[in-house]
């Protein structure tokens, strides 16, 4: 398969965990690959040059191509910064991995500001700084993979992840809208939800949990949806431990009413909008 071979890759948060693995990945099948990372602690606090360069000499030494970037997503300016590495050193972009994460895990009773907006920041603002600064290229190239890192606390609720679980769905969001505005540019939207052994996870699963979460299983599921031949748009695909599976939104028949019903009316029909037999794949039914 043609799969990503000659094409230049963007991998955020790559100098660790989840994304230095796909940056390796990506970079043995053949792709060039800029390492960005800001270096910092897991709760973003922080910085160094040390991570992502040390990444890079791993690809670099292995006989493939890398730049290192130490560029923070959360600004616009990093977006732009870390997107101008790709077209300085390799001459174009063509996949945007975003993988940058950090964690600042609180009851929502107990959350500060300083809390939600630092976790927005990165997995939210981070992600729209770095494919907004792509866009243009992909649109003009009429070609580009854009893989978003969504997570379970996301789709189905963490206790004590309200920033991040809101972050991580807010992603999904993105894709649905790309996909659909970059599908006449053949450029795809997809997101990946990883289960993995990495700092994110080393003291909330138990160890034996974690002896069968190696984070290089997740990197197959990103680098298909990152190559020539996947043309699948705005899907979501849980990745962990040897486990692959699309996860859907769907919706159920539900109850017609001709008339507005009455709250009563409504309550008595609640089974039936509640009962998913028969669900299909949500729309938008403006579409
Ligand atoms: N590990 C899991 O089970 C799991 C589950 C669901 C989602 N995720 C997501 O996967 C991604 C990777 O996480 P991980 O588990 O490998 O953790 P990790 O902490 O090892 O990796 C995150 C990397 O992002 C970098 N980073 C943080 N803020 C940055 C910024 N502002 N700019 C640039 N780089 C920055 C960090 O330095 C770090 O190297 C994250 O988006 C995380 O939310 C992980």
């Amino acid at each position: 398969m043609a799969g990503v071979e000659g094409r230049v890759a963007v991998v955020t948060g790559a100098g660790g965990g989840l994304g230095r693995q796909h940056a390796l990945l990506l970079a043995e099948r053949g792709a060039k690959v800029v390492v960005n990372d800001l270096g910092g602690a897991r709760d973003g606090t922080g910085a160094s040059s040390a991570a992502a360069d040390k990444v890079a000499k791993e690809i670099t030494d292995a006989g493939g191509e890398a730049t290192a970037s130490y560029d923070n997503v959360a600004t616009h300016g990093g977006g732009a910064a870390i997107v101008r590495a790709a077209i300085d050193v390799f001459g174009k972009i063509d996949i945007v991995v975003n993988n940058a994460g950090i964690l600042r895990d609180v009851t929502f009773a107990k959350m500060t500001d300083e809390q939600w907006d630092a976790v927005l920041k990165v997995h939210l603002y981070g992600t729209y700084s770095v494919t907004s600064a792509a866009w243009p290229h992909l649109r003009e190239q009429a070609y580009g993979r854009v893989i978003v890192t969504t997570s379970t606390s996301g789709l189905y609720g963490n206790f004590g992840q309200s920033n991040y679980g809101t972050a991580k769905l807010g992603v999904v969001g993105l894709i649905n809208t790309l996909a659909l505005e970059g599908s006449r540019y053949n450029i795809t939207a997809n997101a990946i939800a990883p289960v993995a052994a990495t700092r994110m996870t080393e003291d909330v699963l138990p160890p034996e949990t974690l002896a069968a979460l190696d984070p290089a299983f997740a990197s197959p599921a990103v680098v298909y949806l990152a190559s020539e031949e996947c043309t699948a748009t705005a899907e979501v695909i849980l990745a962990g431990g040897g486990r692959y599976a699309r996860v859907r939104l769907m919706q159920a028949k539900g109850a017609h009413f001709d008339e507005v019903p009455t709250v009563e009316d409504l309550a008595a029909r609640w089974s039936q909008i509640m009962d998913l037999e028969g669900a299909e794949p949500g729309h938008n039914p403006v579409r």
